[in-house]
């Protein structure tokens, strides 16, 4: 094990952690402010040359209903990225095989898109898997806002089921910038509320390979 490989168990172990004994993982240092302020800055360029899209549900028939989720996004590829957005996929990578060789989820691919949320619009309470895809293992999201205050709303909240219904509880996060949360995205829903500002995030989803397991439980 080289030096890298041991910063990034120490990066990537807390969240596989989280999610083992919490359904969910989080570290605050993912990125590193340089980082957050590179990627919030690309982002920003790429949507005033007009790359972003409204956001739309579903993954047959996709519409764009804003009473669900208000978000405009724009899909990362390896081919078009700037050295800031090569780095985030290829950190991402590095976390994907950390995940391979420390659970046994079989995660082949991922797919990461920027996501923009304008000031008051939000993302009801989902599931991130598609009904007829199942590939999508965990969800990941990777906040960009630097100085996110807690008045600004914005927050990610998490159900977790508890034994029955009643005993459902909520977990709340703020999108602060270089935070990144983690979950299996066929078991918590969750939703993202209101802010009174712009909410800048790249979000995406360690999937499995083309052909689907055959889920069990
Ligand atoms: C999503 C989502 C959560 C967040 O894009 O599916 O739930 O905190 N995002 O941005
Ligand atoms: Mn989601």
């Amino acid at each position: 094990m080289d030096d890298s490989d041991l910063s990034s168990a120490l990066l990537f172990e807390p969240i596989i952690e989280g999610i083992l004994t919490n359904g969910y993982g989080l570290v605050d240092t993912f990125l590193t402010p340089a980082e957050v302020t590179g990627l919030a800055t690309r982002l920003h360029e790429r949507r005033a040359a007009g790359q972003f899209r409204a956001a739309g549900i579903g993954n047959q028939q996709v519409t764009v209903e804003n009473t669900i989720r208000g978000d405009e996004i724009l899909w990362l590829e390896e081919a078009s990225a700037t050295p800031e957005e090569r780095a985030f996929l290829q950190r991402i990578s590095t976390f994907v095989d950390y995940v391979n060789q420390t659970c046994y989820l079989g995660l082949r691919e991922y797919e990461f898109h920027y996501a923009l949320y304008p000031a008051g619009t939000f993302y009801k309470r989902h599931l991130d898997r598609f009904r007829t895809d199942s590939r999508r293992k965990l969800s990941v999201i990777c906040y960009l806002n630097t100085d996110w205050q807690e008045s600004e709303g914005g927050q990610l909240a998490i159900y977790l089921p508890g034994t029955d219904e009643a005993s459902e509880s909520q977990v709340i996060i703020s999108p602060v910038g270089g935070r990144l949360v983690c979950f299996e995205s066929g078991r918590l829903e969750h939703e993202v509320l209101p802010a009174t500002c712009e909410r800048l995030s790249v979000t995406g989803w360690l999937k499995t390979g083309s052909i689907p397991f055959v889920s069990l439980g």
